[in-house]
């Protein structure tokens, strides 16, 4: 992409995110034509560099494997391998899909990591290649100068925002954002399962580490997340690059300078005190959560996004719906739930906002609200037929008063984050579940009476019975 034109230099968050506000009129102002012969290759790799076989089909996270390569497949095959195929009817296409989500399964998102002291695997820079679940051996050597952490895998999570803009144009880069969100969660949640701290790291030079990553031009570093493994005696050889370029994805890239602009200025460090999150309470205490058997490996491996829900009567019950909440709690820092109840037993329909210290819920509004909540979501059926969708109100200011135009990623991240719980805590319960990128930004405001004080609309999500999807191939 070229760089930011000379107008957009200096624009921040504010001005990115009321530009890629969806309204009726927006879209109908710029329709989208897809150049399907200059659709972006998912797949990243780099050609000619040694690439190391990963043990297929690992052990259940739960039973960890030792510390060497079995391990690193462990952490790659429960968070972002290959995980079911999808098969185009009309066409016999077959197209891949993993095991983290992402906005039009154009996966921006890239795992590349860097090891020390792990037991048969030389230390060095990574590249997982998710098609055939094998790494590639970018460099050997010791990396952990690039992120400055001595844990021995430290992953660094890039995005390709050209691979989402091709489809989304300058909204790409929100997804990106929220897709880096979802990547983290999931290794940090099998990270967990394997009994393994994991801390992200969002604040760091993005264009040091990018240099030092010699990442190509069109891909962008944006999380790093430590797991805190055993380590074993470090190989000290010297650094060697096996300089191996990494592919073109498409004959053209379309310059977007928005995006460009908006990375620019998230670029910037700033780390101030965070102002505590707005505290309140609701009439409705929320029940224990209801109890899973399923592993997570399973669940892991299972879960995928809803087309559609099944409407009608089924519903959920109050510990499900406790069960689906909980496991977000510990995230919500800047980002506020709202939950357009459909049919919950026990709960009247209708919105309500989800109080996370005290478990509770607070009615906003009554009444049916399935033909509000699909319209909001740009008119999407799934959001009126799932049980219960919701709003994420990211607290954008307040964000961006603490940290800069760099909070409106961290944001982001954390409306991701909260999806990946939701999605898992949704297959946990033979629930589906589905990631919602499109509404219109300004409805939702008003519609929830939400000022712009409070926030503003980051992710919607839904949650439901799946109806069956004849493509899907496990
Ligand atoms: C950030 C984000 C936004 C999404 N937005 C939508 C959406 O607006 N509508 C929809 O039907 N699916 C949406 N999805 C679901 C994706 O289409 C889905 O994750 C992708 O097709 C891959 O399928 P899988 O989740 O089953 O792996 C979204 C997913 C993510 C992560």
């Amino acid at each position: 992409m070229n760089g930011p034109s000379k107008s957009l230099a200096n624009s921040g968050w504010r001005e990115y995110h009321e530009f890629t506000k969806h309204s009726v009129a927006s879209l109908r102002r710029a329709p989208h034509v897809l150049d399907w012969a200059n659709m972006p290759d998912p797949f990243r790799h780099y050609e000619g560099v040694p690439v190391l076989d990963l043990p297929a089909d690992p052990p259940p996270p739960e039973n960890p494997a030792g510390n060497g390569p079995a391990l690193l497949s462990q952490l790659l095959f429960y968070s972002a391998a290959i995980s079911a195929s999808k098969v185009v009817a009309s066409t016999g296409f077959r197209y891949a899909l993993r095991v983290n989500p992402s906005s039009g399964n154009l996966h921006p998102t890239e795992f590349h990591f860097v090891t020390h002291g792990l037991r048969d695997w030389p230390d060095g820079l990574y590249h997982y290649r998710p098609s055939s679940h094998m790494a590639e051996q970018r460099a050997i050597g010791d990396f952990r100068g690039v992120t400055g952490s001595d844990t021995p895998i430290v992953f660094i999570l890039t995005s390709i925002a050209w691979r989402e803009a091709w489809k989304y144009r300058n909204r790409a880069y929100r997804y990106c954002l929220l897709d880096i969100g979802h990547a983290w969660q999931a290794l940090a949640l099998v990270a967990e399962a394997m009994g393994f701290d994991s801390k992200a790291i969002v604040d760091f030079p993005d264009d040091e580490i990018a240099d030092a990553m010699r990442l190509n031009r069109d891909e962008w570093p944006m999380l790093i997340v430590e797991i805190r493994s055993t380590a074993c005696k470090a190989d000290t050889r010297e650094t060697v690059w096996y300089g191996g370029a990494a592919n073109q994805l498409s004959n053209e890239i379309v310059p977007h300078p928005r995006i460009e602009a908006i990375h620019a200025a998230t670029k910037l460090i700033v780390n101030s005190p965070v102002e505590p999150a707005s505290t309140g309470s609701g009439e409705i205490k929320l029940p224990p959560p209801a109890q899973s058997r399923r592993s997570f490996g399973e669940i892991a491996r299972t879960r995928r996004s809803a087309l559609d829900f099944v409407g009608g009567t089924l519903s959920i019950s109050l510990p499900q719906l406790s069960a689906l909440l909980t496991p977000a709690k510990p995230l919500l820092s800047f980002v506020q739930l709202y939950l357009y109840v459909h049919r919950v037993d026990g709960l009247e329909s209708g919105v309500y906002r989800f109080w996370p210290e005290r478990a509770e819920l607070e009615r906003i509004k009554s009444g049916d609200q399935r033909v509000a909540a699909a319209g909001l979501s740009l008119g999407q059926d799934l959001a009126g037929n799932a049980c219960v969708a919701f709003s994420m109100i990211g607290d954008l200011d307040r964000a961006a008063r603490a940290h800069g135009d760099r909070g409106y990623r961290y944001v982001h991240f954390e409306a991701g984050a909260i999806g990946q719980r939701l999605y898992l805590a949704a297959e946990a319960l033979g629930l589906g579940a589905t990631g919602i990128g499109a509404f219109y930004d300004e409805e939702v405001h008003r519609y929830l009476h939400v000022s712009p004080e409070q926030g503003q609309v980051v992710y919607h999500f839904a949650i439901g019975y799946p109806v069956p999807d004849p493509r899907l191939q496990a």
